[in-house]
């Protein structure tokens, strides 16, 4: 048994009608750690999160959140975690505001807590005076700051980010993933995040895992994983694992 550990996820499987998605896969996340996932499309990096996130049932295997398990205890695990799906929409006839607001409102009971964390919410999402106009007049980018602020600004015990800063420009991103740091490092919440960016990835993680068809291929610190391939960034690391294992990405394969 590791000391903190908040997450873990063992021998799971997902197969959709007959179409495994998930294979097997076992890692676990301590408490404050930020641990990312990597992994081509249609890895299973979705599925794992929706899995954690109680949403979706898995076929084998067992996951525990700060030791309740996502498919007995679900309320108990909904309770601690916060998830940003890779696709999240907002009410579009709300404003920012309000959307933060209303969010607020079902998750802290205390007005005062809750206006705090409208308060956080509308410094990390960092709209400027557009917070106050509806939702549906943002831009893609726009939308995905409002939703990774409401993910943030409950201060979960785990954070789940299925491609938090995707569509997100340059300069708002690098305050995102700032932001992100900031709650894991002080509020002490733990993050798992998937990305297909390795600058986000190599910026935010403590570990990272590399999955391909549903199975983990190497896990470690970004400088583990670098120095066991001889890579001198992730994405040359990635690229030499699938090749190692003789997996090719698309091609005669
Ligand atoms: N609802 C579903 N029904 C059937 N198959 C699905 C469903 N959702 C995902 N899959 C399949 O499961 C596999 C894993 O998909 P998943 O969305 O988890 O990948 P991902 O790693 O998140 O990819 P991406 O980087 O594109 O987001 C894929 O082969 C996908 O086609
Ligand atoms: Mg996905």
């Amino acid at each position: 048994m590791s000391k903190d550990r908040l997450l873990s996820v063992e021998r799971l499987v997902k197969i959709y009608g007959d179409k495994p998605a998930v294979r097997g896969i076992s890692f676990s996340v301590d408490e404050g750690e930020i641990f990312a996932l990597i992994g081509p499309n249609g890895a299973g990096k979705t599925t794992t999160m929706r899995i954690i996130a109680t949403l979706l049932k898995p076929t084998s295997g067992r996951v525990l959140v700060d030791g309740h398990d996502v498919v007995s205890e679900p309320l108990e695990v909904r309770r601690r975690i916060s998830y940003l799906p890779e696709e999240a929409g907002a009410y579009p006839n709300m404003t920012g505001r309000e959307y933060l607001e209303f969010v607020a409102q079902v998750y802290f009971e205390d007005p005062g807590e809750a206006r705090a964390a409208v308060e956080r919410g509308i410094e990390y999402a960092a709209l400027g005076d557009a917070i106050d106009e509806r939702v549906k007049t943002y831009s893609k980018g726009m939308k995905r700051r409002l939703q990774l602020a409401r993910a943030l600004m409950t201060r979960p015990r785990l954070l789940l980010l299925d491609e938090p800063t995707s569509g997100v420009d340059v300069v708002h991103a690098v305050h995102l993933r700032r932001v992100v740091k900031r709650v894991a490092r002080e509020e002490g919440s733990t993050v798992l995040l998937s990305s297909h960016n390795m600058l986000e990835v190599e910026y935010l993680s403590d570990r990272v895992a590399f999955i391909h068809e549903g199975r983990i291929l190497v896990e470690g610190t970004p400088g583990e994983v670098k120095k066991r391939y001889g890579a001198g960034n992730l994405e040359e690391a990635f690229v030499r694992a699938l090749e190692e294992q003789g997996l090719s990405l698309g091609g005669s394969g």
